[in-house]
């Protein structure tokens, strides 16, 4: 399967810098999947200046409803009537800062599927969470609480993003990526079959850069990567996207 590169802008790029990034951009030669991840103000002028070179724009967060006196929000509808092909759900700064629970995550997470929307759901541990060797416990038990919400046939992307490597500098080793990634997966065997979990690509992210990413691109198990600070520039998202295969 080709590998994923997503950029996650959180809440940075006004619209005028995303059609400035567009330009800038150049997605030639490129062989990765290439998925970026405005905010929703910046969505509609990428996702006209991006239409038709082979990327893909998505949103940082949906609610569980369709519609409805939910002020501040935005339905996984509305995202994909926007031209959204992808939702993050679970992102760590969302379980963190804004309070995301397990089973909220999971609500978003059938929300995405119902409109058609592919799922790139967050899992990762904290720095006390490690520390405590309790990595497996806590990424089993987020994905645990997706995993009812889909089936062997569903389109969907995890996302390994340990808290305490997110906008830091500090990297997960390949080593330590791959452990994580091998927990998923097991998992994902256990749930769906080994067929199913294998076609679900789980992407690294945690202060991925230009350095840094071949190496963890090339480590075992590691299918893509979401890459927050550095996709703000077109000239190093694009070296990332060049060591992906
Ligand atoms: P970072 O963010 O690359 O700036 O560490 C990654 C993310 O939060 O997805």
């Amino acid at each position: 399967m080709k590998q994923v590169v997503a950029g996650n802008w959180k809440m940075n790029v006004t619209a005028t810098e995303a059609e400035a990034f567009a330009a800038a951009f150049e997605p030639q030669g490129l062989g990765a999947e290439l998925l970026l991840f405005p905010t929703a103000l910046a969505f509609g002028a990428l996702a006209r200046a991006v239409a038709g070179r082979g990327i893909e724009v998505g949103v940082q967060n949906i609610h569980w409803e369709s519609s409805g006196a939910f002020t501040g929000e935005i339905s996984a509808e509305q995202a994909a009537a926007a031209g959204a092909s992808h939702a993050l759900i679970g992102h760590s700064e969302r379980r963190h800062l804004f309070g995301e629970t397990d089973e909220e995550v999971g609500r978003k997470v059938s929300a995405a599927l119902r409109a058609g929307l592919t799922p790139v759901v967050c899992v990762g541990e904290t720095l006390d969470e490690r520390k405590a060797g309790r990595v497996d416990e806590v990424i089993t038990r987020q994905i645990d609480a997706v995993l009812g919400m889909v089936s062997a046939e569903t389109r969907w992307r995890i996302a390994y993003e340990p808290v305490w490597a997110i906008g830091t500098g500090e990297t997960a080793t390949p080593d330590d990526a791959t452990a994580a990634h091998r927990t998923l997966r097991t998992r994902l065997v256990e749930r769906l079959g080994g067929g199913a979990a294998q076609a679900v690509p789980i992407l690294y992210g945690g202060s991925v850069k230009p350095g840094n990413a071949a190496e963890l691109l090339a480590a075992p198990e590691v299918d893509g990567v979401l890459v927050g600070g550095a996709s703000l520039d077109p000239a190093s998202f694009r070296a990332i996207a060049e060591a992906a295969g």
